[in-house]
């Protein structure tokens, strides 16, 4: 993967927006690769991703709903998405880079929406409490390290219809990696993973600002009871790769 197009943060492999759109076009790079993963890392997983999706938000298995996906990118993950829709009968709406949109077929239930959201006042504007399933998958993340995560999430929560659910996956939570590493497990996990007989660096009691946290994820869910919504925070299925370190947050709304 070209690292000379991104950006990283203490070694963590961070890209933006801007960054996607640019490694969207790369014809170098793999479908995992345009969003960001070393195909080792969801070449095998994505059907297991999927399927812990659709555990999480039941509506995708009804029929005849608003779908909407914020980021979809353009790996087989969206094809899944893209595949249950058309046999659910929903209407699929994805938000992303012209560039990242390109890549994803044209269907008659596919509403394609240029735009890095939220900031797309039509779109909002036009799909307030109208959409009955929302996937933001790996996305929110980006939008933290944009400086508008609070913005992303309050305006992803006025989306959704009555009975609505949203799910924002695949969090990275500097303090569930933190606890992991201090761990046995962590330790046999970095010592498997690097091969050297090392203990993984893991410093608590520090200023993250680069990092979502237990802080900023318990906030976001804190908030959004407080707006209406309930909200959890729920593990990842354990055959996923950042099971360890990442979580997912589920909002519905009563
Ligand atoms: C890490 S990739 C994840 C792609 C896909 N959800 C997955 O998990 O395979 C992030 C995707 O979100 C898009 N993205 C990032 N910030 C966004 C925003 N604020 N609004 C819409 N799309 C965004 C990027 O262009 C990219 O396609």
């Amino acid at each position: 993967m070209s690292s000379s197009s991104t950006s990283s943060v203490n070694g963590f492999y961070n890209p933006t927006f801007e960054d996607y759109r640019r490694m969207a076009q790369d014809p170098s790079l793999s479908c995992y690769e345009k969003v960001g993963f070393p195909d080792a890392y969801r070449k095998e997983s994505e059907p297991f991703i999927f399927e812990d999706i659709l555990h999480k938000l039941p509506t995708l298995n009804q029929k005849n709903k608003v779908v909407l996906d914020i980021g979809p990118g353009c790996s087989q993950l969206p094809h899944m998405l893209i595949a249950l829709c058309e046999r659910n009968g929903h209407t699929l709406l994805l938000v992303d880079s012209e560039e990242m949109l390109a890549l994803l077929p044209d269907k008659p239930f596919i509403q394609k929406h240029v735009g890095q959201f939220p900031k797309m006042d039509a779109f909002v504007n036009e799909f307030q409490g109208r959409v009955d399933c929302l996937l933001s998958y790996s996305v929110l993340q980006i939008a933290f390290k944009e400086g508008f995560f609070q913005q992303f999430a309050d305006t992803a929560l006025s989306l959704l219809s009555e009975g609505g659910e949203m799910l924002l996956g695949d969090v990275p939570n500097i303090s569930k990696r933190k606890r992991f590493f201090a761990s046995s497990n962590g330790v046999r996990y970095h010592q498997h993973f690097t091969g050297e007989n090392t203990l993984p660096t893991v410093q608590f009691n520090q200023m993250e600002p680069d990092h979502l946290d237990d802080g900023t994820l318990f906030g976001l869910m804190m908030r959004a009871r407080l707006q209406g919504f309930d909200s959890y925070l729920l593990p990842q299925d354990s055959r996923l790769p950042f099971a360890n370190r990442r979580e997912d947050l589920l909002f519905t709304r009563p």
